[in-house]
């Protein structure tokens, strides 16, 4: 199981846990963006969008804030689920109390009560301390138990009973403890069929899923990526230390056509690559667009084949030109012919 980590305490929680905070914190190690050592929070990390699609999510989310109820957050990876499930915290009665995403995929059934309830020391071999579990630390405030659908079958039961009765029962101290935790809940997976399918119990499903937020892939409100890119544009301009760099419209159209598969955090990573890269946007766009790694475009001039070399410089003339092919090409002093068929060999356009 992943999950966080306290700072502080004289018990141990259990695996890694990352707390809830409000600011955006330089944390190497810690759960991190697009692997960068940047971490981003409720506040310094609002899920930004313009479309309808998002106003509805972030109306839904607002409104269940300062209720108890379960949450369930679906939607593929990258779409910002936890995000979310920051901001139900944040904006709830709790705030003051810990948020603990939990990652619910590769829990083992025979850990899962240990993680999930804490143990006493020596309760099996090698609990060498007490160890307050998941439920227990986040006390007073919020779990999120993100890839919910991974939790063992086995152990399903056992959380539910937690949530019903509002007490955990540590591993070798059958005693139950009162604990006042709300649960969210996310997953990219289709949780209904899951529980059609028998794969995942129905009475759980229900409790979790009082109320269902679904957030659509990006390429479903793709109107927002503009105001993504100029989101995440200005946090990495900031991060970096750099000047901001101006998205042609050519690219912002590119840009807005793709399907990010990946989702928001497909695009902050893009943005995030641009800033750490200082490629021009135009070849990255076009590199994302036609998959090319990184590691196929030198940046330096050393070991530049001659057709990168070329392919650079048709890039940069159409930049300058600003994507006036005739202007571009008298820039590179070719016939305006021979600039559209390199245009083509280069999968430029
Ligand atoms: N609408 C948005 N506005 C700003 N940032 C966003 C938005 N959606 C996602 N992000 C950012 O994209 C990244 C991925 O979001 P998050 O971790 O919440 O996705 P997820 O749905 O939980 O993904 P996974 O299923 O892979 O766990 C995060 O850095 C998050 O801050
Ligand atoms: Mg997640």
């Amino acid at each position: 199981m992943n999950v966080g980590h306290r700072s502080g305490g004289s018990e141990s929680v259990g695996g890694r846990f990352r707390r809830g905070r409000a600011r955006a914190v330089r944390h190497p190690g810690e759960a991190c963006i697009m692997g960068s050592p940047f971490r981003l929070d409720a506040e310094s990390a609002p899920f930004v969008g313009i479309s309808q699609a998002v106003k509805n999510v972030l109306q839904l989310a607002d409104s269940v804030a300062k209720s108890d109820c379960g949450v369930l957050i679906e939607g593929e990876s990258g779409t910002g689920k936890e995000l979310i499930a920051r901001r139900i915290w944040a904006k709830s009665n709790r705030a003051d109390k810990p948020f603990l995403p939990v990652n619910c995929a590769g829990i083992s059934e025979s850990l899962f009560e240990s993680q999930f309830f804490g143990h006493v020391r020596g309760a099996f071999t090698g609990a060498e301390q007490n160890m307050l579990g998941v439920i227990r630390a986040a006390d007073g405030g919020t779990v999120f138990l993100d890839e919910v659908s991974e939790i063992p079958y086995g152990s399903q039961a056992k959380l539910l009973r937690a949530l019903q009765e509002r007490e955990v029962m540590p591993v070798g101290k059958p005693v139950p403890v009162k604990v006042d935790t709300r649960f969210l809940a996310g997953t990219n997976r289709n949780l209904a069929e899951m529980v059609q399918e028998g794969k995942f119990r129905r009475d759980l499903y229900y409790r979790l899923n009082i109320v269902r937020i679904v957030i659509p892939p990006l390429r479903e409100h793709n109107e927002d990526v503009p105001v993504l890119l100029d989101h995440f544009g200005r946090l990495f301009a900031d991060i970096y230390r750099r000047e901001p760099i101006e998205l042609s419209r050519e690219v912002r159209a590119v840009l807005t056509g793709y399907a990010w598969p990946g989702n928001v955090r497909e695009l902050a990573a893009w943005v995030e690559r641009l800033y750490v890269t200082g490629i021009a946007p135009q070849l990255l766009a076009d590199m994302l667009i036609n998959d090319t790694p990184l590691t196929a475009q030198p940046r330096s001039a050393e070991g530049l084949s001659l057709k990168q070399v070329e392919r650079a410089a048709i890039v940069q003339a159409l930049e300058r030109s600003d994507f006036n092919q005739r202007k571009a090409a008298r820039m590179l002093q070719v016939h305006r012919a021979t600039l559209a068929r390199k245009l083509k060999q280069h999968k430029l356009i």
